[in-house]
């Protein structure tokens, strides 16, 4: 957090009665959440308790039906382009990468919405054109550089091992220069270290001026990552607080626990998935194209 006493607190975000109807479904219900500058913010809560749709709703996905967002004071039109052009970016839980692009375009697509140059411009390739194509290519590979990815800058996104995958997600978005940063299940396949590396590159873009609402189901990811933590169960934020007050919160435990673990797999299950990663290739193969 920010010690500088010059520096005052703003809020970046504020969505207040966020509810999202999918005909006879309340996926989300009067869900209200601030997210303040230099803050790090969770949203845990068990499968299907529509932290996702909450983000769609940010981010202008879905068209909520009820409630506002706002961002640093202004009303977000529920437009994607318009709200990554007002300054949020975001990650998918499901990987979006242009897989048969280079780790380096990726990153470049990213840049889009910060290119002044138009379409003329483009065309005619004019001297605007190429010092901004020389200015995002220099952009773009900082955030290599930042993310680790930059010797790979000229792989393909689908031959990345799937936590690299994740970490070029976070490279892409970071293009558009945002100044609020969603993560939907970052550290999700990736494995131990590649977590912790995930922290210390989330804990790196918060010094970098970015706050961050971050989505995940590894609690001890988010427990040690978050000032503050918000837990949606059946659509409804059941409580909100600091790590400690949320993680000793019963009803929290009960959500997560007091339940029987359907989604728990049992043996067979288990046997399989270890047959199926036995035979498969040591490459990635879990890319998923925009779906
Ligand atoms: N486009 C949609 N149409 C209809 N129902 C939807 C749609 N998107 C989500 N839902 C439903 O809304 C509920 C919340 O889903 P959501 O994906 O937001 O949960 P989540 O908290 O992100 O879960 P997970 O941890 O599994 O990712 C679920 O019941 C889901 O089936
Ligand atoms: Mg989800």
């Amino acid at each position: 957090m920010n010690t500088m006493t010059t520096t005052t607190t703003t809020t970046v975000l504020d969505a207040s009665d966020v509810t999202m109807r999918f005909g006879g479904l309340t996926a989300v219900r009067s869900v209200s959440l601030t997210v303040n500058s230099g803050e790090i913010v969770g949203l845990i809560g068990p499968n299907g308790a529509g932290k996702t749709t909450f983000f769609n709703c940010l981010t202008g996905l879905y068209v909520p039906t009820e409630g506002k967002v706002s961002y640093k004071g202004t009303v977000l039109p529920p437009k994607p382009h318009l709200v990554t052009q007002a300054g949020i970016a975001r990650t998918f839980q499901n990987i979006r990468l242009f897989a048969n692009m280079t780790v380096l375009e990726n990153v470049l697509v990213g840049r889009h919405t910060r290119t002044k140059e138009g379409l003329w411009s483009a065309l005619l390739r004019g001297p605007g054109f190429k010092r901004a194509e020389k200015e995002s290519k220099e952009r773009a590979m900082e955030l290599l550089e930042f993310t680790g990815l930059a010797a790979k800058a000229d792989h393909l996104a689908r031959n990345l091992p799937y936590g690299e995958q994740r970490k070029l997600e976070i490279a892409r978005a970071l293009a558009s220069e945002p100044g609020l940063l969603l993560l939907d299940e970052p550290t999700a396949g990736m494995n131990p270290q590649e977590t912790r590396a995930a922290e210390e590159l989330i804990f790196a873009i918060r010094d970098m001026g970015i706050a961050v609402l971050v989505i995940e189901h590894d609690m001890r990811f988010i427990f040690n990552l978050c000032d503050r933590v918000a837990c949606l169960v059946q659509g409804e934020k059941l409580v909100e607080g600091t790590p400690e007050v949320v993680q000793s919160d019963e009803r929290v435990i009960a959500a997560y626990l007091g339940t029987p673990f359907e989604g728990a797999p049992g043996a067979d299950e288990l046997a399989e998935v270890e047959a199926a990663e036995a035979a498969a290739p040591s490459t990635n193969s879990r890319t998923e194209e925009a779906q």
